[in-house]
């Protein structure tokens, strides 16, 4: 059983959240990170406690499973030994000796001019990308620090598989923001979609069965796109979102309608750049065709008490406020895919899970 997730808009939709819920709940033997690289930056709160990780997979919450980093995957060396000690996995890791490794050259050379000009997190993922095309780069097993960790993921994976052992494959950053489908040039350096996920960590199409695509319930955007205003559906105006959210920050007592201010209210500022994030209205005309693209047999909706407070932490349906309820079945709607997982706060029993019901 093979199960992957992956944004469904511009990244952080909450896939660490959602990764670390399915990783208690499902109980998989194996958890396999995807994805571009330490450009990612998933936050979960796991018994209480806040874990911003960028190379390992937020399903290291459940401690039976075992954790792989796919050869697609970035390698940050430094980054990687922190996150061991942070999470205290190093007995039940592995990495593929195949992924490619960042130096500190490709970090300067993500100041770059036009670095800049896209706004990227400056973590060396694209100039590294363009150094693998190139095939300059080093990979993890040049590195005598990783060789403990070394292995190959895909063969482990697909015996896996063989034996009826179930797989989460972890994606990273948003539809948005692929290379491929998202808005070019403001995108990161590699296809961000299911498809390519599964080519991270060496599984093929035919052995995928779940593919969940997260959205938000509503839109937040870091770096430098200058089409985000354009984000708004034709039905909702940003009037209407910005009443809804400046409500919440009148009561706090905060004036303007600056968007940082918003972001700040609702306490969107980037995992690895610190930046406030752009807030917009959901976008259901991006969420609809990222789960075409993507296969989406769920979707999840996460952050629903951020925009109805009244429903953080809601375990059921029937905890959901009126207006909220009408908020998930619009983007059922109109995406055309159920969503089976809504998440109501920010901590791991705070998930509708619905997938037992049809
Ligand atoms: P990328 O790989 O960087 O795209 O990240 P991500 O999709 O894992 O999301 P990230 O952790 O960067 O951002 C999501 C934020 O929302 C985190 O701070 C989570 O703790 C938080 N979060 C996730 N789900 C919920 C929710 O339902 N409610 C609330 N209040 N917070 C949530
Ligand atoms: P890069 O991936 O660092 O090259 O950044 C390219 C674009 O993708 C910029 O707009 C970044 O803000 C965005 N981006 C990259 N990773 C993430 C992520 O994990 N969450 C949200 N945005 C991201
Ligand atoms: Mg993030």
């Amino acid at each position: 059983m093979v199960s992957i997730v992956v944004g469904g808009h511009y990244g952080d939709e909450g896939k660490g959240k959602i990764v670390s819920y399915l990783a208690r709940k499902d109980d998989p033997a194996f958890i396999a990170r995807a994805g571009v690289g330490p450009n990612a930056g998933h936050t979960v709160y796991v018994e209480g406690v806040k874990y911003g990780l960028r190379m390992i997979t937020c399903g290291f919450s459940n401690p039976n499973s075992k954790l792989l980093i796919g050869p697609g995957v970035l390698m940050d060396i430094d980054r990687f030994l922190n996150e061991l000690d942070m999470t205290k996995t190093h007995d039940r890791i592995q990495i593929d000796g195949r992924c490619a490794v960042i130096e500190a050259k490709h970090k300067e050379r993500d100041t770059s001019a036009n670095s800049k000009k896209i706004g990227t997190t400056g973590s060396g993922c694209g100039p590294a990308q363009s150094d693998r095309v190139n095939r300059t780069i080093k990979l993890a097993r040049d590195f005598p620090e990783l060789e403990k960790y070394l292995c190959d993921v895909p063969e482990i994976v697909n015996d896996a598989i063989a034996e009826g052992e179930k797989l989460l494959i972890e994606g990273t950053q948003g539809f948005g923001l692929s290379l491929y489908y998202g808005n070019y040039p403001y995108v990161t350096s590699k296809d961000t979609s299911a498809s390519t996920a599964a080519a991270d960590v060496g599984v093929g199409p035919t052995n995928v069965d779940e593919v969940y695509v997260i959205y938000k319930a509503y839109m937040s955007r870091v770096g430098e796109d200058p089409y985000i205003h354009y984000l708004l559906d034709d039905d909702i105006t940003e009037s209407d979102l910005w009443t809804r959210i400046l409500g919440e920050a009148d009561d706090k007592g905060l004036e303007g309608t600056s968007n940082e201010k918003i972001a700040s209210l609702l306490g969107e500022i980037g995992t690895v750049t610190g930046r406030p994030r752009k807030i917009g209205a959901f976008d259901y005309k991006l969420a609809r065709y990222s789960a075409r693209v993507n296969g989406a047999t769920d979707i999840c909706v996460t952050c629903l008490d951020k925009l109805f407070p009244g429903c953080l932490g809601a375990k059921k349906l029937d905890d959901l406020t009126d207006d909220a309820l009408a908020h998930i079945k619009g983007i059922e709607e109109r995406v055309g895919v159920r969503a089976t997982l809504i998440s109501t706060g920010p901590y791991l029993d705070h998930v509708i899970d619905l997938r037992d019901e049809s």
